[in-house]
């Protein structure tokens, strides 16, 4: 545990130890979170291979970052649509793919892991990467809500696995929780830290817990909200109002629940309320699972099972 005491007592500055350059990385799963990652390290002179499980998703994945690209050259090269042209086939020249990610993470400094949220899924790949990537290779998960100790242990090397969690959408998003667990080596940590930098993002430090920071405050927030709604306190709209108007966030907890997604919010406090049963934070919510039960899940801004009656925008 000593480790984490100090690098949070001693913030991101004063490191003295040595990194690992990371050069090339390897993103497995080319999905919402992938394909962000993938993209933004790609635009940031890293040479990127992205892995997915079949041809057919790598090849919409790489279609999908080829649009988000031309969308940020609309505004950033405005003036200068060539050069845009010539920076948006730079970064696609950085990102090669791959259906074998044994094979790949031979040539791999980095390896960020955004495949499914499953333990014994993320477990065996990760096991599975460890007898084929060199010593230095850092693995790393974008997990959201699993111990990344126990994704690590299935590898022999606790001290260069930790945690990068993104946020969606990647490319907008300027935070990055890099999370070290008690057996991260401080190098590994140091490295995670500036390789965020060199994305162009802020990193923060974070102890291996559920929900690192950003969701351990967000997620209970969202249950008590719905259960304040549960208890008769106010209507789903009137919150929303009031944390917007009285609190200045951009959007209301149910807004934000119905865009997360239902299912995504609720799996996230199942897996907590199994780990911590008795904390009334990650208390269970009815009318949350009874909307999940029925299939309605959001996810876009457009479906809205929360606030379904009001007018779509
Ligand atoms: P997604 O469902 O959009 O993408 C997952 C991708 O992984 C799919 O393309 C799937 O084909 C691929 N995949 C599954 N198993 C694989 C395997 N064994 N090898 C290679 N590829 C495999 O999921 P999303 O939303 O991108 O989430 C990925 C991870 O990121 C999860 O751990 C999630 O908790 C985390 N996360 C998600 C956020 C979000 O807002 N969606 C935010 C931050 C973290």
């Amino acid at each position: 545990m000593a480790f984490f005491t100090h690098q949070v007592c001693r913030g991101f500055s004063s490191s003295a130890v040595r990194n690992v350059v990371i050069k090339h990385v390897t993103v497995i799963g080319g999905g919402q979170m992938g394909a962000g990652i993938a993209q933004v390290a790609a635009s940031t002179g890293h040479s990127v291979t992205l892995v997915d499980t079949n041809d057919d998703i790598l090849k919409k994945t790489v279609k999908g970052i080829e649009g988000s690209l031309k969308r940020v050259v609309k505004k950033k090269y405005a003036d200068k649509p060539e050069a845009g042209e010539e920076f948006i086939q730079k970064v696609l020249k950085n990102v090669s793919t791959s259906t074998d990610a044994v094979s790949v993470v031979q040539g791999s400094d980095l390896v960020i892991e955004a495949i499914v949220e499953n333990l014994k899924i993320k477990q065996d790949l990760f096991s599975q990467l460890d007898k084929a990537a060199p010593a230095h290779t850092i693995f790393a998960s974008n997990t959201s809500s699993l111990p990344i100790s126990d994704i690590a242990s299935s590898t022999n090397r606790l001290d260069r696995f930790g945690g990068l969690h993104f946020f969606n959408p990647v490319p907008m998003m300027k935070l990055v929780e890099v999370i070290g667990t008690s057996a991260t080596s401080q190098e590994t940590f140091d490295s995670l830290l500036n390789f965020s930098k060199t994305l162009g993002k802020t990193p923060v430090s974070c102890k291996d817990t559920p929900g690192f920071i950003v969701n351990r405050l967000l997620v209970p927030y969202l249950l008590e909200s719905i259960r304040l709604h549960e208890r008769g306190h106010g209507s789903k709209e009137d919150i929303d109002i009031a944390m917007k108007l009285g609190a200045g966030y951009p959007m209301g907890p149910f807004e934000l629940a119905d865009y997360v997604g239902l299912d995504t919010t609720k799996f996230i406090i199942d897996g907590w309320s199994q780990m911590e049963p008795n904390n009334p934070l990650f208390a269970q919510s009815p009318m949350l699972n009874k909307l999940v039960e029925e299939g309605k899940l959001g996810r876009l801004l457009s479906v809205r099972p929360f606030l379904e009656e009001l007018p779509q925008e």
